[in-house]
């Protein structure tokens, strides 16, 4: 007998959720996009047309009491992730939500503790860990490839200007600015390979307290757009964090700078998003060359797409919501779930604490609590 697909409702159908998941649902087949919900009429049409889904709400209250919706995909602005993961967990439904997950640790805790309690499936929405050569440089560091590690040093570098961001420029609405809009995901590049961060010391500044819309109407902006972090990990490693809207000439989103270096004492690992599919590596002694990404890290296993299909840069994103779905599937855990993203979190905490109090900082252990 075939077995019942996942319903999935897709709560905030802006930007990323036409992006990333509403096609990356498409792939799974054990997996059905059955409803809409936006609080804005526009982009609810706007995904109608790409999708068909004509279940549509405005209210995500309604939406959990829907039969047919077993899981829900919170992409709206950050101010909102908490009350809709919590009331669709309630509701006994899987989430998957977009990072960071909270406006703060103690909100992303009371998440993850209501999931696990609750015994729903729930993940944080770090799509960079599915990034080919992502993926190939964890295999590579937990396999002894680079020996001890001793540094780990991410930089991501873009030119957003002084344009209006909406509610990206709003600490009510996003609880950060670069920081948990871009450095987030590197923090989590720094879990993945190398594991917790225990202390680290961090500036942030904003330069532009006024942004432009396309009218040159001027909206205040309350967020950092530009932090910097010095770190230490549980392992001795340490951690040299650097993320800006403001380098000017660098362009953006994938054509824009997100690298990530490890050294250790065998070899050196380098990781560019706009190169997903290898990575630089140094031998002892020797030069830095190019790697192509072995054919099995090219996608998750079991992943149904052709990693040769699409997009490079595009295409790896999708693996997210098949790995969501497949985890409500096999009745496990999803990787990263909302632990990972209160690990995050805990970090982002503690830069801010850093930079108001001028001093180095312990970052909380949520997989002690
Ligand atoms: N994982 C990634 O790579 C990635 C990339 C971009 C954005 N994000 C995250 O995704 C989230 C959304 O970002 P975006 O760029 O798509 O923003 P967006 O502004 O384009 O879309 C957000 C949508 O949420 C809707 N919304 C607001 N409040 C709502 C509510 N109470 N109920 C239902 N819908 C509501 C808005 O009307 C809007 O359509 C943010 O948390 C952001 O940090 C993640």
């Amino acid at each position: 007998m075939a077995e019942k697909s996942v319903g999935i409702a897709q709560v905030g159908t802006g930007a990323i959720a036409l992006a990333n998941h509403l096609p990356g649902v498409q792939i799974a087949s054990h997996g059905k996009m059955v409803a809409l919900c936006d609080v804005n009429q526009a982009a609810l049409e706007q995904a109608f047309k790409v999708t068909g889904i004509e279940k549509v709400y405005t209210d995500y209250n309604r939406m959990l009491q829907d039969p047919a919706v077993d899981a829900v995909i919170i992409a709206t602005p950050n101010r909102f992730h908490k009350e809709i993961a919590l009331a669709a967990i309630a509701a006994g439904k899987h989430v998957m939500c977009e990072k960071p997950l909270a406006l703060n640790y103690a909100d992303t805790l009371e998440m993850y503790q209501a999931a696990e309690k609750a015994g729903v499936r729930h993940m944080t929405a770090f799509t960079y860990r599915f990034v080919p050569a992502m993926r190939y440089m964890g295999h590579l560091i937990k396999s002894g490839f680079v020996g001890q590690p001793y540094h780990f040093r991410v930089n991501r570098l873009q030119d957003w200007g002084d344009r209006y961001l909406n509610w990206r420029q709003s600490m009510a609405m996003a609880g950060s600015g670069e920081l948990g809009d871009m450095l987030s995901h590197r923090l989590d590049y720094g879990h993945y390979l190398i594991g917790p961060i225990s202390r680290l010391v961090a500036s942030t500044r904003n330069f532009i307290p006024t942004r432009l819309d396309a009218e040159g109407k001027a909206y205040p902006s309350d967020v950092d757009d530009w932090v910097a972090a010095l770190a230490e990990f549980e392992s001795g490693v340490t951690g040299n964090f650097e993320s800006t809207k403001l380098a000017t000439g660098r362009g953006e989103g994938g054509k824009s700078q997100d690298y990530c270096e490890v050294n250790g004492s065998e070899a050196t690992l380098i990781y560019y998003l706009g190169q997903p599919n290898s990575l630089q590596i140094g031998k002892k002694g020797g030069q830095l060359e190019t790697l192509a990404v072995p054919e099995e890290f090219l996608k998750i296993p079991g992943s149904p797409r052709d990693p040769h299909q699409g997009d490079p840069g595009q295409v790896f994103r999708y693996d997210q919501d098949f790995e969501f779905i497949q985890a409500i599937v096999e009745g496990r855990p999803c990787q990263p779930s909302f632990l990972e993203g209160a690990r995050v979190q805990g970090v982002m905490d503690a830069i801010q604490l850093s930079d108001r109090e001028q001093r180095w900082v312990e970052v909380p252990d949520p997989g002690s609590v």
